[in-house]
């Protein structure tokens, strides 16, 4: 690999930024989402989504910038993988297996491809078809024939109306949560962030990998049992 991203640390640091901002992404993600279980039956999550969905900065610049990110994190994870395999054939190379990382580390490529299969089913239920009606059919205006007011809450209730598709996500959620409870910490690590703040950073870390996954539980559930 040439250029900037030829160094080991480089590879490192870049794969941790694009984490950091990934979790930056999952949080407003999933903050958004939590609106839609408020009781008003959808009235915060379909305006927040008609928003965001028709912002021209967050169409044309924030979302790009995201799938760069999503893409740049794939790409970056599979080949940070190949290289600590080609290292393990050099004899300072020391991994005992659990006597020194956890299961979580030693995975981290398991995980990180479960989530890869989530997030093509994922774009396929919400992504493309909201591509496809803004960009291709030229539809802005966020609604739809025979549903009252906006129609994002209404397409939510009715893709986890489907018992497989509940399912399938929640295990999606498991894998991001164990992607998360090592990654969270490993990203301040190639950062090399080593200070006072470090305990507290990778307690804040644990929590942020259940809480959230657990939120996404709660939320595909909850609509599961009200469409
Ligand atoms: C119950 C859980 C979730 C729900 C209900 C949900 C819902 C949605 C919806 C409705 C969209 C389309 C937004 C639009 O473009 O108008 C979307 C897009 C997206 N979702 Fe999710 N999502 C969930 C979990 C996740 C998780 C766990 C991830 C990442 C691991 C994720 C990553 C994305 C990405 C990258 C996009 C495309 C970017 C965007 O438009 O915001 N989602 N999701």
């Amino acid at each position: 690999m040439s250029g900037i991203l030829s160094s080991s640390l480089a590879r490192k640091f870049a794969m941790a930024i694009s984490a950091l901002f990934l979790m930056v992404f999952l949080l407003q993600h999933f903050v958004i989402n939590l609106t839609s279980i408020f009781p008003n039956n959808g009235s915060t999550f379909n305006g927040i989504s008609h928003f965001m969905g028709t912002n021209p900065l967050i169409q044309y610049l924030i979302q790009p910038i995201l799938i760069f990110g999503v893409v740049f994190h794939f790409v970056m994870g599979f080949v940070l993988e190949i290289k600590n395999k080609k290292a393990q054939g050099v004899k300072y190379y020391k991994n005992n297996g659990a006597a020194n990382s956890t299961w979580m580390s030693r995975n981290m490529i398991y995980s990180g491809l479960f989530i890869l299969i989530f997030i093509i089913i994922h774009f396929v239920d919400f992504w493309f078809p909201e591509i496809n009606t803004k960009f291709i059919q030229g539809d802005w205006t966020g609604t739809h024939k025979g549903i009252e007011g906006y129609r994002y809450y209404h397409e939510l209730q009715e893709k986890f109306s489907e018992l497989w598709r509940v399912l399938l996500y929640i295990i999606g959620f498991v894998f991001l949560s164990l992607h998360l409870l090592h990654g969270f910490s490993s990203a301040f690590q190639s950062m090399g962030a080593n200070n006072k703040y470090t305990k507290s950073m990778k307690t804040f870390g644990k929590l942020y990998a259940i809480i959230i996954p657990v939120g996404f539980v709660i939320i595909a559930l909850f609509h599961y049992f009200n469409s």
